[in-house]
């Protein structure tokens, strides 16, 4: 197991914690990737990788804890801007299910380290059994994965040390924004075409910075909802419930709330019977096409006495919603929202006085199944 780390990009320097600093980076970061994997607005990445994924009929995407998260936000934009269906699995599970997987597969496996023993495990059946081609998305260069897969795309998110993932979550999503749209491009999907990429990765770079540029708007409302909770709900529909499941996993591994995400529409089908007055149930609406159903089961929810707050974008806005973020194209709109929940996490553990960086029983990376 080897960990390539630059001493001084590794450095906390004047933060108090790694996973602030990391949270802070994530606007570099999305320059970063524009710069490397963007030349005159066309994606850049290796021809055979292209062709490949561009020949699949079918996608997976693998992958554990966040990059699972991650992968669940790449089948939307998969779907949407290459019209590739695309299935996304938990490593663990996958790894021993018994799949039909058919002819034109291609695996996409999602790792921040590269070494997740379920990742690699089903990396092993993609290629021993199933001989499908492979890539890997890593933030570890020359990891495990990188290096057993048939082709290997970094995610230049540099060193992650604090245990919670944050910029490799973004840095994952950015870089499925360009291969989605490489693969859409050849294919002539409209949604491909018409992106503007080096436009939305700008937008979503200034988006980003203005949310970590409120961190103090965020901490207040980690001190009044959080600091003493036991639980905490995130909703939302589609890319938001996506977000949901992702800023619940932060909430819950740093803090030890019992957070979890939810499908907005799903919540009164058995969830809604665990709201008592002051639960918190944190909103996400950064899709239009969704943004009306999700008011209402917040509505439902306010009603059974539970705590309310709202993340959402600008232009969806209403009176009253606590945290309104900028807007960028819907697609792009998780790289902002996660950023509020990661702020969230770290402020609600911070009140609570633990370790943000080390939580309890957690390793950075699992290198046992
Ligand atoms: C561990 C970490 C998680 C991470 C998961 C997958 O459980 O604590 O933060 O999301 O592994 O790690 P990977 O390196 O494969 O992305």
């Amino acid at each position: 197991f080897k960990v390539n780390i630059d001493p001084a990009a590794a450095d906390k320097g004047a933060y108090p914690y790694y996973m602030l600093k990391e949270i802070d980076e994530q606007p570099a970061v999305m320059r970063r990737i524009q710069g490397k994997y963007l030349d005159n607005n066309e994606p850049k990445f290796d021809a055979k990788l292209i062709k490949q994924l561009t020949d699949a009929t079918k996608l997976y995407i693998v992958g554990a804890g966040t990059s699972y998260h991650a992968g669940l936000v790449g089948k939307k934009l998969f779907e949407k801007l290459a019209k590739t269906p695309t299935e996304v699995v938990v490593a663990s599970e996958f790894a021993y299910d018994d799949p039909i997987i058919e002819d034109g597969a291609m695996f996409i496996f999602l790792s921040q380290s590269g070494e997740t023993a379920d990742s690699r495990q089903v990396l092993v059946r993609a290629t021993n059994e199933w001989k499908v081609p492979t890539l890997t998305i890593t933030n570890v260069d020359n990891s495990t994965l990188a290096r057993e897969a048939d082709n290997a795309v970094t995610l230049e998110a540099g060193p992650e040390i604090a245990v919670a993932s944050t910029k490799a979550y973004t840095a994952q999503i950015a870089v499925e924004v360009l291969l989605a749209t490489a693969v859409g491009r050849i294919k002539d999907i409209t949604a491909a075409k018409e992106i503007d990429l080096n436009e939305q990765f700008s937008q979503t770079a200034n988006a980003m910075q203005v949310v970590v540029d409120e961190k103090d708007q965020i901490q207040k409302i980690a001190e009044d909802n959080l600091a003493k909770t036991r639980n905490a709900f995130y909703i939302g529909r589609g890319l938001d419930y996506n977000v949901a499941l992702e800023a619940s996993l932060k909430l819950k591994e740093i803090s030890y709330i019992q957070a979890e995400g939810f499908a907005a529409g799903e919540l009164k089908h058995g969830t809604i019977a665990l709201i008592e007055k002051g639960t918190p149930v944190i909103g996400i609406i950064t899709q239009a096409a969704t943004a009306d159903n999700t008011r209402s089961n917040l509505q439902e929810v306010l009603s059974r006495g539970a705590n309310v707050i709202n993340i959402v974008r600008e232009g969806l806005a209403k009176d009253g919603d606590q945290i309104i973020i900028p807007s960028v194209d819907e697609i792009m709109m998780p790289l902002v929202s996660v950023v509020v929940g990661q702020l969230m996490a770290y402020y609600a553990t911070l009140l609570r006085g633990y370790n943000v960086d080390q939580p309890r029983n957690l390793a950075k990376s699992v290198t046992v199944e």
